[in-house]
C-alpha cells in the first residue's frame, strides 16, 4: 500500500532532517464545475476544492545565510535556494532550479516582492493530485507553500490575497498565463459547498451542492501535453476579439462584457478562429449567469445539461477537449444518473467532472470505468470527491 501524502511527507522530513516537523499544512486541488476559460475573461466561475491535496511537513531552517531546502518527496529531489538566488530562478549552487522548484521559489518571489518575510525553511511536500489531469496540482502545491511561509513569517493575509500572490508567481516567476480560479479555490474552499466567484470583482460566496447529488471525477489517464503555448493562445485569441469588438462596443474591458446579442450581430469582423474562441467565453459567460439560479434552487437536471453544452462549446469552438475527454464525457452522459458530464479544467487532457445522483454512483462508476477502457483501451481512475476546505496547517 502507499503511504498518505500526509505520512510520506511527516516521514520524509525526519529522515532527511533528523528531527520532527514543527507544522504541516495541506492546501487542496479544485475541480471546475461550470465556467470554463472565462476566469481571464473577468466571468464567473463555479469550482470546488476537493479532497486530494499537496501536504507538507515544515519547520524553520537554522541558517544564517537564509538557505531554504525544500524536498519533493513524490519525485525524490531536493532544492536548495536563498533570497539572493530566488530572483535569478536559480538554486544556492547558481544551477538553475527543477521545474517543480519554480513553484515554491516562485511564491517565495511573490510573497517577498510584497514585502513579507519569507524565513528560512526546511520542508517537504507531497501529494495525492495527479499532475498534468486538470486538477489544479500546481495551485496546490503553491498555496501550501503560501501557508507554510506565514505561518513561519509571522504575518496573516487573507485567503484572496494568497491567492493573488500564487497567480502572481505562476503567471511572472513560472511563466504561465493563468487566471485566479485555481489558486482561488485551494485557498478559499469549504467544506461540502461549491465556490462562486466573480473574477472581475473578486466577490465570492459558496453555493449548496445540489441534495442527493454526487461529484464524480474521471480520469482519463491521459496527461496534458503543450499546455501552456495552447492556453496562451487561446488568451491571446480573447484579447484580440475585445480590441476589435470595442470599435462598436467602446467601454467594454473583456469579453463578460460583451451580450450574446451584441456579440452575435458583430462577429463577422473576427477572423474565423478568433471568432470561435470568443464565441465560447461569451456563451459560457452566459451559461453561468443561467446557472447560478438553477444550483440556488436545486434544479439539478437543468443545471447538468448547462455542463454538457459547456462540454460541447469546449470541444467544438475553443477545441481543448482530446478525443479521450469526449469519449468520458459521452459514455457518462448517456449513463443513468448521471445529470452532467464535461471535460473539468484547462484540458488538453486530463479530468472530466460528472453530477450524478448519489444512488447510482457505484453502477454509474463501474459502467463508465468498463466502457472507456472497452472503446479506449485505457485504464480510468474514477473517484467521487468531496468538497473540502481551503488550505491549511493542520497540525
Ligand atoms: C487552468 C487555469 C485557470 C483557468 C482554467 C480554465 O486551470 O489555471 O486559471 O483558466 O485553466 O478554466
Amino acid at each position: 500500500m502507499t503511504m498518505h501524502p500526509k505520512d510520506l511527507a511527516s516521514h520524509t522530513f525526519r529522515k532527511r532532517f533528523g528531527k520532527d516537523p514543527a507544522y504541516l499544512g495541506l492546501a487542496p486541488a479544485r475541480v471546475n464545475i461550470l465556467g470554463e476559460h472565462v476566469d481571464y475573461n473577468d466571468g464567473f466561475v463555479i469550482p470546488a476544492a476537493i479532497d486530494r491535496a499537496t501536504y507538507i511537513a515544515f519547520a524553520p531552517a537554522d541558517s544564517s545565510a537564509g538557505h531554504s531546502t525544500i524536498v519533493a518527496a513524490d519525485f525524490s529531489q531536493e532544492a536548495v535556494f536563498t533570497p539572493e538566488s530566488i530572483p535569478t530562478k536559480t538554486g544556492a549552487d547558481r544551477a538553475p532550479l527543477a521545474e517543480w522548484a519554480r513553484y515554491p521559489a516562485g511564491v517565495a518571489w511573490a510573497l517577498s516582492e510584497t514585502g513579507l518575510t519569507v524565513p528560512a525553511m526546511e520542508a517537504v511536500f507531497a501529494s495525492d493530485v495527479p499532475r498534468g489531469a486538470g486538477l489544479s496540482s500546481s495551485a496546490s502545491v503553491e498555496m501550501v507553500f503560501a501557508i507554510a511561509w506565514q505561518t513561519l513569517g509571522g504575518w496573516s493575509l487573507p485567503p484572496m490575497q494568497m491567492a493573488l500572490l500564487g497567480q502572481k508567481a505562476e503567471n511572472k516567476y513560472v511563466g504561465v498565463n493563468c487566471g485566479i480560479m485555481d489558486q482561488f479555490a485551494s485557498a478559499c474552499g469549504v467544506a461540502d459547498r461549491l465556490l462562486l466567484l466573480d473574477c472581475r470583482s473578486l466577490e465570492w460566496q459558496t453555493l449548496p451542492i445540489p441534495e442527493n447529488t454526487a461529484i464524480v471525477i474521471a480520469d482519463t489517464s491521459v496527461r496534458r501535453k503543450l499546455t501552456a503555448s495552447g492556453y496562451n493562445e487561446r488568451r491571446q485569441a480573447c484579447e484580440d476579439s475585445v480590441k476589435i469588438l470595442s470599435k462598436d462596443l467602446p467601454g467594454i474591458k473583456a469579453l463578460r462584457d460583451v451580450s450574446v446579442e451584441d456579440f452575435n450581430r458583430l462577429c463577422g469582423q473576427l477572423p474565423p478562429v478568433v471568432e470561435k474562441r470568443a464565441r465560447h467565453v461569451v456563451e459560457e459567460v452566459e451559461r453561468s449567469r443561467r446557472a447560478i439560479p438553477l444550483l440556488e434552487q436545486g434544479k439539478i437536471h437543468e443545471f447538468g445539461r448547462i455542463m454538457n453544452e459547456c462540454h460541447a462549446s469546449l470541444r467544438d469552438l475553443y477545441e481543448v477537449s482530446v478525443p479521450e475527454l469526449n469519449t468520458m464525457a459521452e459514455i457518462a452522459q448517456g449513463l443513468s444518473g448521471c445529470f452532467g458530464a464535461r471535460l473539468t479544467g484547462a484540458g488538453f487532457g486530463g479530468c472530466t467532472v460528472n453530477l450524478v445522483e448519489k444512488s447510482a454512483v457505484e453502477k454509474f462508476a463501474a459502467k463508465l470505468a468498463g466502457r472507456y477502457q472497452t472503446r479506449t483501451g485505457l485504464k480510468p481512475e474514477i473517484y467521487i470527491c468531496h468538497a473540502s476546505d481551503g488550505a491549511r496547517t493542520i497540525s
